[in-house]
């Protein structure tokens, strides 16, 4: 089993990008293949072993602890971290951590709250023990780097450099948002302030001599941060189920939740996802889109690639493509 098992995951942030989809939802709990973002990261932390995990929240806070409770419906122990003002993601951990009694020598992932990745765990976790790191980051390599900061590392994989975003990046690492803290580089975070892990822990750990190691996985891997992205990762956990536990059976490569009335006339495409209670009128088509609970779509409407609001109205024959609509 996997010898780190104690993890953070940060969902306080304010989802700027994803607005107005988080003008009342954050970012983490907005359902995608039937299941809030932060479920199926939560069901992904169990499979691979993690036993306790403490949710770092900020913004509209108040919704979590409702839905997850103690973890016991999801099989793991789930705490609570509350900020009286938003500590940024250094800060978010300092203060989580808080509730984790770790040992000395212990370690923890710590997640952000809006990537879906498939990448292994338990080698992220050698990785880190075997090279005694005080940090090992999880990193993607991507084809074209510049809209992120880029992370070079070694042959022997330490990390060289953290660079913010530049126009010929160095290297196609990036930073996929997973890591795993040593408990002696959590004690470098000041608590009680605001502190952003990327732009200043890191940075102070390499230029303090700390071994920073970069652990690349080619699995799958999504960061939610735009509408765009977040209706992909729908499409793409219903394509391919295996991806996460925490989404319900699909059936002809949909995901169609209780009470959905669809007439015979209309057509649902491949990794589109219908919530509870929605209503689809005749000859109408809806193509890889989420369509939120209750919303109710008139006849001869078609929907592409977007992403309806609960409870909405989209009249007759609207065309609706890579859109939010209803918020
Ligand atoms: P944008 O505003 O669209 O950039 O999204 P975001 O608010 O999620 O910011 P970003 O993607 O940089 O955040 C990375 C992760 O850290 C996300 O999982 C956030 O929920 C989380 N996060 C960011 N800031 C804070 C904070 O002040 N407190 C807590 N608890 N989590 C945070």
């Amino acid at each position: 089993m996997i010898p780190i098992n104690k993890a953070i995951l940060l969902v306080g942030g304010k989802g700027t990008r994803l607005m107005p989809l988080t003008t009342k939802t954050p970012k983490p709990m907005l359902k995608i293949a039937g299941a809030p973002v932060t479920e199926h990261q939560i069901i992904k932390a169990r499979e691979a072993g993690i036993s306790e995990i403490v949710l770092a929240t900020s913004y509209l806070a108040d919704v979590f602890e409702p839905y997850f409770g103690d973890g016991s419906r999801f099989g793991i122990k789930i705490k609570y971290a509350y900020e009286t003002e938003p500590l940024g993601t250094g800060g978010a951990i300092a203060n989580a951590a808080q509730q984790l009694e770790l040992g000395e020598n212990e370690a923890l992932f710590i997640f952000n709250g809006d990537v879906l990745s498939a990448h292994d765990l338990a080698a992220q976790a050698k990785l880190h023990i075997d090279s005694n790191a005080a940090v090992t980051l999880h990193l993607v390599e991507v084809s074209d780097a510049r809209a992120y900061g880029c992370v070079p590392i070694s042959a022997d994989s330490k990390v060289l450099q953290f660079l913010e975003k530049m126009d010929n990046p160095i290297a196609k690492t990036i930073n996929a948002g997973c890591y795993i803290f040593s408990n002696r580089a959590l004690k470098e975070i000041p608590k009680g302030s605001v502190v952003s892990v990327e732009r200043e822990t890191f940075p102070a750990l390499l230029s303090s001599g700390q071994n920073i190691y970069g652990y690349v996985d080619g699995g799958y891997w999504i960061d939610m941060g735009t509408p765009e992205s977040m209706i992909r990762a729908s499409r793409d956990l219903i394509s391919n189920p295996a991806l996460s536990k925490a989404t319900p059976e699909v059936i002809n490569h949909t995901l169609v939740m209780r009470e959905v009335q669809l007439h015979s006339s209309s057509k649902v495409g491949e990794g589109s996802y219908l919530e509870s209670g929605v209503v689809i009128e005749a000859n109408s088509i809806v193509n890889g889109s989420i369509v939120g609970e209750k919303a109710h779509i008139e006849s001869d409407v078609l929907i592409e690639n977007s992403y309806i609001a609960p409870g909405s109205r989209v009249t007759s024959g609207s065309k609706i493509r890579g859109e939010i609509f209803g918020f």
